[in-house]
């Protein structure tokens, strides 16, 4: 069976998600579409001919045209504006929901079958904005967030205890913003509970910078916001749902009841397969960490009021 992915803006975040895609071999047809004519075109060529050197067996390609995205099994989408020094996720809003509303549109058009993985900011509005744009049934809508803080999450972890990252898993849930929840309870190097091997101030200094590690970067970068990481996140996401791997990974799904909350995306850790989220992990929370996903909640609520949605 042949895969298509197609990642919809050819910005810095969708050109990084198409080189992991390429040098990953997520699928079999990789489509870039932008709508500034050539941009696309232009960087999908320049990734095509790195396939001889990173082994790449597909075909990729560049488009203006959303005709392009038919039949894809994963679109990403990553169009919109990014963060400039100064500014919160939450004011790229009203700017990114008119863009969102109409690639959504475009991409159920040609793609009613496809699942989407959102990734343009502020993510847990953007995801519910394509939920409801698109009428999708709530499986085949998701969000990355989860899986680029948990990433920045166990890196951090993994440099303050000098071991490599790969050995830490940790958990990030709720919110792509400052209220995130990294779960220092779960946080494991080799099987070991991180509480047992780094004091409560150093955790609690590891979880600030998490929660404000899109944000160093931004003011570091002054012209956009983090585009490696996130891309790779979009691509594991995708690849798990393209390969039908079912990897477990932390996500924005749509909740209806999970941890006794409705009606919202938020970060949790989902089974990623061929049907897009087949399952939602759900597991007990502690009192303390019921009230940080209710800030979560409360501060998504907020977000996606302001999409007018
Ligand atoms: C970040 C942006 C992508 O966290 O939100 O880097």
């Amino acid at each position: 069976m042949v895969t298509k992915l197609t990642i919809v803006g050819a910005g810095a975040v969708g050109a990084a998600a198409a080189q992991w895609a390429v040098s990953r071999n997520s699928a079999d047809e990789i489509v870039l579409i932008d709508v500034v004519e050539g941009v696309a075109e232009g960087k999908a060529l320049d990734l095509s001919q790195a396939a001889p050197i990173c082994g790449f067996n597909g075909r990729i390609w560049g488009s203006s045209d959303f005709k392009d995205c038919t039949e894809s099994d994963v679109i990403i989408i990553t169009a919109g504006l990014a963060r400039k020094p100064g500014m919160t996720r939450d004011d790229l809003l009203a700017k990114n929901v008119q863009i969102i509303k109409s690639v959504t549109e475009n991409c159920a058009q040609h793609a009613p079958n496809t699942c989407f993985v959102v990734v343009t900011n502020p993510i847990d509005a953007m995801v519910y904005t394509v939920f409801k744009v698109s009428g999708f049934a709530r499986n085949k809508v998701v969000g990355m967030a989860g899986v680029l803080d948990s990433a920045r999450y166990r890196t951090l972890i993994a440099k303050e205890l000098g071991i490599s990252p790969v050995s830490v898993t940790a958990l990030v849930m709720g919110i792509h913003g400052d209220n995130m929840l990294p779960l220092t309870r779960l946080a494991t190097a080799g099987a070991a509970s991180v509480e047992n091997l780094l004091s409560r101030e150093k955790l609690d200094e590891i979880v600030k910078k998490t929660q404000h590690g899109g944000g160093e970067i931004v003011s570091l970068l002054k012209t956009g916001s983090a585009f490696s990481t996130p891309g790779i996140s979009a691509v594991e996401m995708a690849e798990s749902i393209l390969k039908d791997q079912k990897k477990v990974l932390p996500c924005a799904a749509y909740l209806e009841g999970e941890y006794n909350i409705s009606g919202v995306f938020l970060g949790v850790p989902v089974v990623l397969g061929k049907n897009g989220v087949e399952r939602i992990i759900e597991f007990e929370l502690t009192q303390s960490e019921k009230e940080a996903l209710a800030l979560s909640v409360e501060a998504v609520k907020k977000q996606v009021a302001a999409t007018g949605i």
